[in-house]
């Protein structure tokens, strides 16, 4: 049967007086006086359904509980009391499957909503999640894809990490050991010898012990490497990125803002340049003392004044991985780290690669890595090495910050912490 979703109706598509169809779930519902007064609920939006006594179906509106399917034929009235000004006179209502008592109800804990996850993404909290998402992932690829960018898809197991072993999953593959994927970063450098500008966006496991409003287990992995970039070029990319997709969302999705008391504003005034702090202006900001790394309550000290994104550039390079390229003093990295305004914390992770084989291989093994599960990679700095510049970001992150969400398992449907693999 045709239908119409409801933002059709909501939005004045639907002449008053004329007949549709609607399919949803039952949002709310009462009766009073031989009426019927079911909210429905599409993907689209709510609306209110007046069934009233002589309709067809109008003993199932009234049994019929919250979340039970549905299909209603009626006539559109505009009715300013109505949720979105527009009431569907019931003319048919039709249950597909009448709902048992529909476990979430108001003021239930949030350890009960992450059980019930599977039913708690119908909220409207968690849809419209959903669907700012969708957007902030496609803004991202609409910008790679505009940059002349190939998305390729790596493997997830494998025998390579590169982020160190404390946070490796690991797995027992046909008797051998192999580990969920921590990065695509590896095979990303693999794939510029073939495609020169590439990105990745591909889920990536990390065994982390820390409960933390910014530490999922499995988080999506936006991950993106160029021939020939170094790492002022991938600062830059950085920048454009984020501004791109902060802006492009700020300009198509105020609705989707509103629900998030976000202004527009303050995504738009997200543009190039941001700010460049080095490590040591950062550390001294902090009163923290060289090798020391940025906390959550550092990262907040750092940017709880911005209304851009800041720039953290050239660690000390022992507190780096060994594929970062080494700066001309032989101390820094060649590497940024990109935090998000107003304490949301590190959102990308990025550097120029060490590309000379004999460098490389005396960081890999001063990192104790075993040599053999990296012959491959090794290859690439064999056979027409160039420089090459990339970086990473946390797609769940991005989100927590563009939708100033508390805490980062409210930017993933199913969020993996340390406590929960479930539902
Ligand atoms: O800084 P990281 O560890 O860098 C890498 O993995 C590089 N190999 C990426 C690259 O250059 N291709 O991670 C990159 C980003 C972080 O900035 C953060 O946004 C996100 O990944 N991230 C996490 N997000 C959620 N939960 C976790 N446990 C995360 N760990 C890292």
């Amino acid at each position: 049967m045709q239908h119409t979703p409801i933002n059709g109706i909501l939005t004045g598509h639907v002449e008053e007086g004329e007949a549709v169809t609607i399919r949803g779930w039952i949002y709310r519902t009462r009766s009073s006086g031989g009426v019927a007064f079911v909210v429905v609920r599409d993907s689209t939006g709510v609306m209110q359904c007046a069934v009233k006594k002589g309709a067809k179906g109008f003993d199932d509106a009234v049994k019929a509980l919250i979340e039970s399917s549905i299909t209603v034929t009626g006539t559109v009235k505009k009715d300013g009391r109505a949720p979105g000004g527009y009431e569907l006179q019931a003319t048919d209502f039709r249950v597909t499957h009448f709902s048992e008592t529909f476990p979430i109800t108001k003021d239930q804990s949030t350890e009960f909503l992450l059980d019930v996850r599977h039913l708690w993404l119908r909220s409207q909290h968690l849809t419209n999640m959903l669907k700012a998402r969708h957007f902030i992932v496609k803004y991202l690829r609409e910008f790679f894809d505009e940059q002349g960018f190939w998305e390729i898809s790596p493997p997830i197991i494998t025998k390579s990490g590169c982020e160190g072993g404390s946070t490796l999953f690991s797995l027992d593959y046909f008797g051998e050991k192999a580990y969920l994927t921590q990065s695509g970063q590896l095979y990303n450098e693999a794939f510029i010898t073939a495609l020169e500008k590439v990105f990745i966006l591909a889920p990536s496991f990390r065994a982390e012990k820390s409960r933390t409003v910014k530490h999922l287990t499995e988080y999506w992995h936006l991950e993106e490497e160029a021939a020939y970039f170094d790492n002022e070029d991938n600062i830059r990319l950085q920048e454009e990125m984020i501004s791109y997709a902060a802006q492009t969302f700020a300009r198509k999705n105020t609705d989707l803002l509103v629900h998030f008391n976000r202004k527009p504003e303050e995504l738009l005034v997200v543009e190039p340049p941001f700010e460049r702090m080095s490590y040591e202006e950062a550390i001294k900001k902090c009163g923290l003392k060289y090798g020391d790394d940025f906390g959550a309550p550092d990262e907040v000290t750092l940017t709880k004044e911005l209304d851009k994104p800041l720039f953290v550039k050239n660690f000390p390079k022992e507190m780096k991985p060994f594929y970062m390229a080494i700066a001309p003093d032989g101390k820094h990295a060649l590497n940024s780290d990109l935090l998000a305004p107003r304490g949301h914390g590190e959102i990308i992770g990025g550097s120029q690669r060490e590309w000379e084989y004999d460098k490389l291989v005396s960081r890999m093994k001063a990192e104790g890595l075993n040599m053999k599960d990296y012959e491959w990679y090794l290859d690439l700095r064999r056979y027409g090495s160039v420089p090459h510049s990339g970086f990473g970001l946390g797609v769940e992150r991005l989100v927590k910050w563009m939708l100033n969400l508390e805490h980062i398992r409210d930017a993933v449907a199913f969020p993996r912490v340390i406590n929960r693999a479930y539902p």
